[in-house]
This record gives structure tokens, C-alpha cells and sequence, in this order.
């Protein structure tokens, strides 16, 4: 790996060889998702909790500080909405505009198994060229058509070929067997956190993926759509970065939760979590 891309890799996935993406790139396809109507506003309390922040161009340009020192990466592929067939994705930055706006990584889609698998393939391994001219990783998101098992044989296949064309790290669902996918597949596996649950299964989930092998989580909707998202992405960087249990982190969003409620009274002080209350949880 080159140092440039190493050195952009390593602001995102951390010492630790773990990584707290938050995801805010839905509307690429979804258009205006609950919880991200005001993209900026949404992001701006989460940013000092995420080790990178994953949006679109158009996002980062109107509504992210540029002052931001959080790690960018950006969505690089679309061209399909929720009307329309999904898999029919091509490269929508150019990877000239990626560089110019600073990113420490591109992710664009892969639909293996569906209509436009070859396409969406072929996407990845032009990224990834381009991404080896500047330095710049490329992360494959293994999307999952409509008819297609989330299961560990599906899965393990989508995200080792993603490797073997190159990609940098890669982002897959969880599913039973989940260590299978990380064991033989050559570069990092981050969860994608899929549809919103209970705060008690978001946590659970976060567990169950670091503990069958993950380099972390790239989550949107568990966090941002959360009752509390700031109390969420730190009870979720517990799991992560301190080897948190289900019940310690939710033990902790909990009291996070309660101190929010309280900071928003008048007069009130700032809350986040410090070591000292971690090891309390
Ligand atoms: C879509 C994506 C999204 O970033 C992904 O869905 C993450 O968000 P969530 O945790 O809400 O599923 O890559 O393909």
C-alpha cells in the first residue's frame, strides 16, 4: 500500500484496528430519510464521535464544516432511486473532486447477483485503480438486492470478491456465521448497521459483529434515528473501542440519556461520556 493511502486509511480505521463510521448517505437513492431532512444539523453534535463520516458530495459541500477534522468518506456511486431498479449504479464523483474536497476514502455499491452485478463490478475496479493513482481507499458496500439472501455464504462470496478486485475494506450485513465472511475475506470488514432497531438489538448487533472478528461499524439509522443519536454513537463506540458488553453500553446510553434530558434544561452543562464513567458501566 502506498503511504498516502495507508495514512488515509489509518485516520479511519484507528490503532485499535477498529472504526465508529456514521452513515448519512441515504438520500443518494432515498431522497429526504427520517432523521437526515437537515443533514448538518443532524451530524453536527454527532461528529466529535465518529472516527469518519460517510455522505455524498452534494452533503458535504452544503452541509458539513469544512473545518471538520473528521475523516470524509465519501459516497462515490448512485444513479438509481427507490422507483427504479437499485443494483444500476455507476461512479458519480469524479475521483479529481474527491481529492479536491480532502477525503480519506470512497465508497461506492456492489450487486452481485443481480442484473447489473457486472456493471457494479466493474465500477469497483475502476475506483480502485483510480484509487491507487491518488491514494485514496476505496470501501465496497456489498448491497443487497431485493431478492437475495443475507446469509454468510452469500455474503462471505460478495465480500471476497470486493477484495480480489481490489477493494481496501469492505462493509457487509451482519448474519449468522458472520466470522465466516471476516475469516476469508484478506482486508478489514466493517457492519453495516441496516434498518433501525431498539437501541437494546442496535447494541447487541454491534457486539455480536466485533466479537466475530468486525473492524468496527459503519451505522446510520441505529444512531441518527435513535431517541438520543449522541447518547447512541457513544454507547456504540463503547461496543467498538472499549470492549463494552450489550448491557454496559446500554447501561451507558441509558445514562447518557438521562444527563441529555437534563443538559437541554436551562443553564445546564455539556454531556459526554468520560473513561472514568465508561469503567463505571
Ligand atoms: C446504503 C449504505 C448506507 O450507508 C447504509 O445503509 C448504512 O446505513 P444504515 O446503518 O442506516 O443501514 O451504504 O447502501
Amino acid at each position: 500500500m502506498d503511504w498516502g493511502l495507508k495514512n488515509r486509511l489509518s485516520r479511519i480505521i484507528r490503532p485499535d484496528g477498529k472504526t465508529v463510521m456514521l452513515a448519512v448517505d441515504h438520500g443518494y437513492f432515498l431522497g429526504p430519510t427520517s432523521g437526515l431532512e437537515d443533514v448538518g444539523r443532524t451530524v453536527k453534535p454527532l461528529l466529535p464521535y465518529a472516527d469518519a463520516l460517510m455522505p455524498t458530495r452534494g452533503i458535504v459541500r452544503t452541509s458539513i464544516d469544512a473545518g471538520t477534522a473528521t475523516p470524509i468518506v465519501l459516497r462515490v456511486s448512485g444513479g438509481n432511486s427507490i422507483l427504479s431498479e437499485l443494483s444500476n449504479e455507476g461512479i458519480t464523483v469524479a475521483m479529481e473532486d474527491a481529492v479536491r474536497m480532502n477525503v480519506s476514502a470512497v465508497a461506492l455499491s456492489i450487486y452481485v447477483g443481480s442484473p447489473n452485478e457486472k456493471q457494479t463490478l466493474l465500477n469497483l475496479a475502476k475506483l480502485v485503480d483510480e484509487g491507487h493513482r491518488y491514494g485514496i481507499p476505496v470501501l465496497a458496500v456489498t448491497a443487497v438486492g431485493k431478492d437475495m439472501a443475507r446469509d454468510a455464504r452469500y455474503l462471505a462470496l460478495c465480500c471476497r470478491i470486493a477484495a480480489e478486485i481490489g477493494a481496501h475494506f469492505v462493509k457487509t450485513y451482519y448474519c449468522e456465521g458472520f466470522e465466516r465472511i471476516v475469516r476469508t475475506c484478506p482486508v478489514p470488514v466493517v457492519m453495516a448497521g441496516g434498518k433501525k432497531l431498539p437501541e437494546p438489538e442496535a447494541l447487541e448487533l454491534t457486539y455480536n459483529a466485533i466479537k466475530r472478528g468486525a473492524s468496527g461499524v459503519d451505522m446510520g439509522r441505529n444512531i441518527f434515528q435513535s431517541d438520543d443519536p449522541v447518547a447512541m454513537i457513544q454507547a456504540v463506540r463503547a461496543v467498538v473501542h472499549e470492549k463494552a458488553t450489550p448491557t454496559q453500553a446500554l447501561d451507558l446510553y441509558r445514562s447518557l440519556k438521562r444527563k441529555g434530558k437534563a443538559r437541554k434544561k436551562p443553564g445546564a452543562k455539556g454531556v459526554t461520556a468520560s473513561r472514568e464513567e465508561l469503567s463505571r458501566h
